[in-house]
Formats: structure tokens, C-alpha cells, sequence
């Protein structure tokens, strides 16, 4: 494919297309939108006038781009988001590598096949060496990525000038005022021969880049909230070994504030829980896979992280429909006690070998359900369902490997302005163990049990003395995850009970730490230290949790006050005030904006 491909896109569809939010109109020159509004189709939320954040003097720099602020002035900008941006550039710049890896393969296997069919086949056929690659330099056979929401085109043109190996970026956006900046972004930083603009609604391209037409080798979904719409384009406009990388910021629905909404845009029930975060990335990976699944494809989670107020996702898409066969059994529907919260997979398919004469010869089999009896074991409650939610590992271990081999190299901190941070998560993802979904917050349990909590590490030690696998999770603080079974877990926190016993008033008859307290303890509990409970990332100082990095951060317009004059700043102080108010009525998931005075006060 050729630079030909979205200069005719842009061309023959700039602007030409019925658009479906009701304040944009169809007119024979082109697009307009409702005076003075640019429309939020995602979540057919309008933005107005005056929520647009003007950037703030001069220009914007960040990584190698620099941003105009006179064009850029209406089009959608967010500082926090910079750790995404990063971590994306780390990803593609690793990603690279198994792009010409992949293509070299393919040119090989093109070679034999050629000199076996000739008859006097001299030669051997031999792979031919994948060149030296850097940065902003355009390559044959180099990767050409869609960035399907491009906003100002920061990402794009960081892409060019900090992604070695590209052949092409098609930096989209529906928006007149977003492509107007896209363009001028693009000529002052000089990336042309990398860059174009494309102005479209981000379907069409992608819908427009499926077979019979070549594909994009990477697709990037970085919209207002909620992906879901553009999942069905970009699942068959990337090209097999391709990379999809999709943000999600819509997380009071992906963590259970919204049930019903999450299954109308996800397919999926959320739950409110101690694991949310967790939970919102799995959901995000089965309704990825679901979209893919109909063509035929398949899912391979790479990098799967949960940051400040969104989650991202990193995953390679190939074609197989066998392998589509097996996508039942990385599926779990999700049994929670409404009491003490335990939560039990059920999973939706099962995989068994059925010769014996060649046991790899498998098939999927529907499970026996349900995997719970009528109320929980441990405090007598009935469970919700919630779900399906991917199961299977969210990471690529030996992928993560490689991501912190270039983090950690000497030049890392002049490339990433969030090198520390990144390099801080990585090692706990690291850690992470791959083969246990969800997490437990020990603050949560010990909550539930009506006792204080005990130090992280006298905890990990009862259950790594007990033979137990532990490890944490990057997406909270004191999260935990492990292969110990529910019943255990609790025998640690009764046992430590015994030693710090629980108020009289969380004893009152009926109460869910009253019924998990009235159980005896079954299982030896040793709280000697164990050498590995304090793991390696946390040894070594890493920067492992984000605390919230600056004042008004979050999504969309809160995150820009620190670029704005003071009365806006004045304006959103006291708007956050009612927000929280608000908040505190709406908002049950709780931890979430505790979480940076909560760790600063754990030992984590
Ligand atoms: C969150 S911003 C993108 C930020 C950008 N990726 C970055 O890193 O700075 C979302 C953008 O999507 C654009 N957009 C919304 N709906 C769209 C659609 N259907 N097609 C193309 N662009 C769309 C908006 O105009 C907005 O500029
Ligand atoms: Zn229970």
C-alpha cells in the first residue's frame, strides 16, 4: 500500500459522508457541525464551545513533536495522557522488529517456493538481513499505522519521529477543526513524507482498508470513552500479525457503576468490586475477541494496563477460525457473593484432550454448571453474575521482557518523559502471575472482616509459608493475586484476628464479618517471613503506582487546567467541588480517588 492509498481517502471521501450524531449534517460541500460545537460521537455527548480547551502560550512540546497553538486551539488535547503516548511508542518500537521479522519470513518462504518450482534451482534460498531501522525515516517495508482518532496529531508525529521502522501514519479525524490542526502539525514538524491527514469518520477508513483492500499493520482506537463502535472496522483492518491498540477511559461503566450499560456496549456485566480494574481490562479483551471472532480472528494480549483514568490494551490480531473455535475457553462468567464478595470463574468452555492415542488432539467441550452452590460457603449470601470476561493471560510475558529491556537502556529517559513510571509498572505486569485472572485488596478484606489490616508483607508470607503462589497486581496498591484457595485466605485474616481482634459493633449478629468470623479456622497460618514476600520491583524502589500527578487531572477537560488562565482553573476548582458531591452519591467503586493518600499511608 502506498502513501496513494489516504491521500485518495482523503480526497475521494473527505467530509462526503452521512454522519450519524444528530448535530452533524450532510451538506453537498462537505461536513458541518451544529455552530459552534464539535460533536463527541463516542458517546454521543456533544462538546461545546466552551468546554473546548484553548492550549496554553507558545507551543506544546512533547517527546520529539511540537504542537501549534493557534491551530490546535479547539481540537483535543491531554498532558496527563502522555504516559499512553509513551508507553505506545515503546510498544510500536518493539512491535517493529516482528514486523520486518514477519515480513522477511513471508519473503523467504516466497524464495523457496520460486527456486523449488524452477527446475535448475542453483541457489539456496536465504532471508535477507532486516536493515538497520530508525526513527522518521519512511521504509518499503516498514509498518503503516492508523491513528483513527488523531485529535491535533501529537501521537501521530511522535509515531514519525520516535517509531523506527514505519512505512506510513493516517492520521484521521472527523472533526474540520481537528484536520485543519492535524495539517499544520504536520508540515512544522516536517513529517510529511511520514504523515498524512485524513479526514473521515474513523469506520470508513478502516471499513475501506478491509480485504479485498490491503490492511493497516497497526490500528490505534483513542476516542472520548467508550471504543466499542470502532471495534467491528478495526478487528478487519488490521492485518494478520498486526497490532490493535485501543483506550478506553469510560471506567465508572467498565467497573460496575453500570451494568447494564456495560453489557449494551460490551457485551459483557460488570460488577462492582475490590478488582475492577482488572475486570475492566478483561471486559475489554472479550469484547475485542468477540468482534474478531466473526471474521474469522483472534486475539493475542500483549500488554494490558490500567493507568490513572482509562485502560489500554495492547493486542496482536491474527486469523485462524480453529483457533476461533477455542475462544469459549479463555471465558469466564463471573459469580460474586453479594456478602463477602468472593468471586468464582465459570468458565464458558472447556478444553480436553480425547485420544488417547494423541493427546494434543483436543476439543472444546461445554462445561458443567454452575461452578457454585446456592449461597457462598464462607457467609451464607446469594452471588450476581457478572460477565464474560477473558480469562486467559493479559500479557505477553517474553513481549514485557522486551519493553523493559528498551526502558531500561542507558538512552531510555532522553526517549520517554515517563520512562521511570513506565519502567515501575512493567516490573510489577512482570510479576504479575499470568494464570490467575482478578486480584484481592487486603484493605477490602480486612474491611469485610471488621478487623485492621496487617502489613502487606505478613500477609504475603502466610500464604507463600503455606506453598501458596503470590504476586501483585500493577493496577491498584495492595492488590494481591493468588492461587491460595478463598478458604485459606480468609484462615489468614482470622488468624490474624486472633491477635488484633475485631471491633464488638462489626460482631453484631447478621453482619457479613460476624458470619466469616464465626467460622473456625482450619489451616495452619504461619506469618513467619517468607524471603520472597517482598517482591523484586519493590526491593529494587521502583516507581510502581502512579500517584495522581497533577491538580484537575483526568479525562477530557479536567485534565487541561494546568494549561489554562486562572479563572478556568477557579471555574474547575469549584466544579470539581460539586462533581465530588455528586460523586459521592453516584460513585460507589470507592477507592479509586483515595487511592494516592491510601498509598502513601500502606506500606506497598
Ligand atoms: C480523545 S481524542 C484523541 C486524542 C489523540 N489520540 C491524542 O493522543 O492526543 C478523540 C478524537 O476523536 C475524534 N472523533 C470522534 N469521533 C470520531 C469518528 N467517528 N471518526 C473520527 N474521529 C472521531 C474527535 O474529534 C477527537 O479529536
Ligand atoms: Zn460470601
Amino acid at each position: 500500500m502506498s502513501l496513494l492509498r489516504s491521500t485518495s481517502l482523503v480526497s475521494r471521501f473527505s467530509g462526503k459522508f452521512p454522519l450519524t450524531s444528530a448535530r452533524c449534517t450532510f451538506s453537498a460541500t462537505g461536513m458541518e457541525t451544529s455552530a459552534g460545537a464539535d460533536t463527541d460521537p463516542t458517546n454521543n455527548k456533544s462538546i461545546a464551545a466552551e468546554d473546548v480547551i484553548p492550549l496554553s502560550d507558545g507551543t506544546i512540546k512533547e517527546g520529539k513533536a511540537t504542537i501549534l497553538k493557534e491551530t490546535s486551539k479547539h481540537v483535543f488535547y491531554n498532558p496527563v495522557q502522555e504516559f499512553n503516548r509513551d508507553l505506545s511508542i515503546l510498544v510500536l518500537s518493539v512491535h517493529a522488529e516482528d514486523h520486518f521479522k514477519q515480513k522477511q519470513d513471508k519473503k523467504l518462504k516466497e524464495k523457496k517456493r520460486n527456486s523449488a518450482s524452477k527446475e535448475n534451482n542453483e541457489s539456496e534460498a536465504t532471508a535477507e538481513p532486516i536493515p538497520d531501522l530508525e526513527p522518521g525515516k519512511s521504509y518499503e517495508d516498514g509498518m503503516i499505522i492508523l491513528e483513527a482518532l488523531a485529535a491535533t496529531g501529537l501521537r501521530s508525529i511522535r509515531y514519525a519521529k520516535e517509531v523506527p521502522g514505519i512505512k506510513q501514519i493516517v492520521a484521521n479525524d472527523l472533526s474540520p477543526s481537528a484536520v485543519e490542526s492535524l495539517k499544520a502539525n504536520i508540515a512544522y514538524n516536517k513529517v510529511e513524507h511520514l504523515v498524512s491527514a485524513s479526514h473521515n469518520d474513523a469506520s470508513m477508513v478502516m471499513y475501506l482498508n478491509r480485504p479485498p483492500a490491503p490492511r493497516f499493520d497497526v490500528v490505534d482506537l483513542d476516542p472520548y470513552g467508550c471504543p466499542s463502535h470502532f471495534l467491528d472496522g478495526a478487528v478487519q483492518s488490521v492485518a494478520s500479525g498486526g497490532l490493535l491498540m485501543v483506550t478506553c477511559t469510560d471506567m465508572a461503566v467498565l467497573a460496575g457503576n453500570s451494568p447494564e450499560t456495560c453489557y449494551s456496549k460490551y457485551g459483557a456485566i460488570s460488577l462492582r468490586n475490590r478488582c475492577c480494574y482488572e475486570m475492566a481490562l478483561r471486559i475489554a479483551l472479550q469484547c475485542i475477541e468477540s468482534h474478531a471472532n466473526r471474521y474469522g480472528r483472534y486475539i493475542t494480549p500483549l500488554l494490558s494496563v490500567s493507568a490513572d483514568f482509562y485502560i489500554r490494551t495492547f493486542v496482536r490480531i491474527d486469523s485462524s477460525p480453529s483457533v476461533c473455535k477455542r475462544s469459549i475457553n479463555k471465558l469466564s462468567l463471573v459469580y460474586q457473593c453479594v456478602g463477602c464478595e468472593t468471586l468464582t470463574l465459570q468458565p464458558m468452555g472447556e478444553f480436553k484432550s480425547i485420544s488417547e492415542k494423541n493427546p494434543n488432539q483436543m476439543k472444546t467441550l461445554l462445561p458443567h454448571v454452575p461452578s457454585v452452590s446456592e449461597t457462598c460457603p464462607h457467609c451464607d449470601m446469594r452471588y450476581h453474575l457478572g460477565g464474560p470476561i477473558w480469562n486467559a493471560p493479559i500479557h505477553d510475558k517474553s513481549f514485557v521482557s522486551r519493553l523493559l529491556d528498551v526502558v531500561t537502556a542507558e538512552d531510555a529517559a532522553e526517549k520517554f518523559g515517563t520512562c521511570k513510571r513506565i519502567e515501575g509498572m512493567l516490573s510489577v505486569v512482570e510479576e504479575e502471575l499470568e494464570d490467575i485472572p482478578l486480584y484481592y485488596k487486603l484493605d477490602r478484606l480486612s474491611s469485610l472482616m471488621g478487623i485492621s489490616t496487617m502489613p502487606v508483607l505478613t500477609f504475603s508470607s502466610a500464604i507463600l509459608n503455606a506453598g501458596y503462589r503470590l504476586s501483585q497486581s500493577h493496577c491498584k496498591p495492595s492488590s494481591f493475586k493468588t492461587d491460595a484457595p478463598q478458604k485459606f485466605v480468609w484462615d489468614v485474616l482470622r488468624a490474624w484476628e486472633k491477635e488484633n481482634p475485631a471491633s464488638e459493633k462489626r460482631l453484631k449478629e447478621g453482619t457479613v464479618s460476624a458470619k466469616l468470623l464465626s467460622k473456625a479456622i482450619t489451616h495452619t497460618v504461619d506469618f513467619k517471613m517468607h524471603p520472597e514476600a517482598n517482591p523484586d520491583s519493590r526491593q529494587r524502589g521502583k516507581c510502581r503506582y502512579q500517584i495522581n500527578p497533577l491538580k484537575f487531572w483526568g479525562p477530557g477537560i479536567r485534565s487541561i487546567a494546568n494549561l489554562q488562565d486562572g479563572s478556568i482553573q477557579e471555574k474547575q476548582r469549584r466544579n470539581q467541588g460539586k462533581n465530588a458531591m455528586k460523586r459521592k452519591r453516584t460513585h460507589t467503586t470507592g477507592d479509586a480517588e483515595d487511592e494516592s493518600k491510601k498509598l502513601e499511608e500502606s506500606n506497598v
